[in-house]
């Protein structure tokens, strides 16, 4: 992606760009930050057809999110260009949680974030739910499974049939719906000096189940809820309920491979 590439209503709307600048990159989209004279910008392109339905989704959920005083990104603009999607919000000056622990912080700043980044959980479960979210005829797992079988038929996805019939089978007890993100891990979590700044990536917000965010948010990666004692300070400050492992296999090892 280069200035040129921008779609001509998004400058004409924004200004003349400075300059174009490529931050660590998710797995969906092609994301650049965008300097004008006066702002900063996040642009967010996708062209793969799930991943467009993806963006619309997020554009709508960002305007839905921007009054319950989470640190979300404000969107500005969504512009449909052929095949490609562009979604236009604001820059958040932090790097990824993810990105941070893989820095080796001291041991006490590596804990102050875990513990800031549980917070930040119980916030958004706590937060009243938008009601454009509520809007819900089927119950949130049964819509995720649908969801699951529509992207196994149609595009690639490390979950197989097998394992869709075993998570249609075995639900888990219900639980009360709260907000929640949907893709609540350590790259979609942005932190500057210790404190989660930014949340983004939300195509998946939705009133539903909050063990999906739990489950999602302490999976141990490289440097990330690898030591023993992450979880405890994330719960800690997190505070609502811990999930089993029976839930955590759910939905970490089950319904997100459909994902
Ligand atoms: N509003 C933002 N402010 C700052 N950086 C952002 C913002 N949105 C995205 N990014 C950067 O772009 C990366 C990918 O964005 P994300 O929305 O998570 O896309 P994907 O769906 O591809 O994972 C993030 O990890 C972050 O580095
Ligand atoms: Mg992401």
């Amino acid at each position: 992606m280069d200035v040129q590439d921008i779609p001509v209503e998004i400058v004409d709307q924004i200004g003349a760009i400075q300059n174009l600048s490529f931050p660590r990159q998710g797995y969906t989209s092609l994301v650049a930050k965008i300097q004008t004279r006066d702002h900063q910008f996040i642009i967010k392109k996708t062209e793969h057809a799930l991943f467009n339905e993806w963006l619309s989704e997020e554009y709508l959920a960002l305007q839905y999110l921007s009054t319950t005083g989470l640190p979300v990104p404000k969107p500005y603009a969504f512009h449909i260009q052929d095949r490609s999607r562009w979604l236009l919000m604001d820059y958040i000056d932090g790097i990824s949680l993810r990105h941070y622990l893989g820095s080796k912080p001291d041991l006490r700043d590596r804990e102050k974030v875990i513990s800031h980044y549980g917070l930040c959980l119980k916030k958004i479960h706590e937060s009243q739910c938008p009601v454009e979210l509520r809007k819900n005829d089927q119950s949130w797992l049964d819509t995720m499974l649908m969801k699951a079988s529509r992207n196994l038929t149609n595009y690639h996805v490390e979950g197989t049939e097998e394992l869709l019939i075993r998570l249609k089978n075995n639900r888990p007890k219900p639980i009360e719906n709260t907000l929640i993100h949907g893709d609540f891990h350590t790259n979609n979590v942005l932190v500057n000096n210790n404190k989660v700044i930014g949340i983004i990536d939300w195509p998946r917000a939705a009133f539903g189940d909050p063990r999906f965010d739990i489950a999602l948010a302490i999976r141990p990666k490289q440097d990330v809820f690898d030591q023993e004692g992450d979880q405890d300070v994330f719960f800690e400050s997190y505070g609502r309920v811990r999930i089993t492992d029976e839930e955590y296999r759910y939905f970490q090892e089950g319904l997100y491979k459909f994902f």
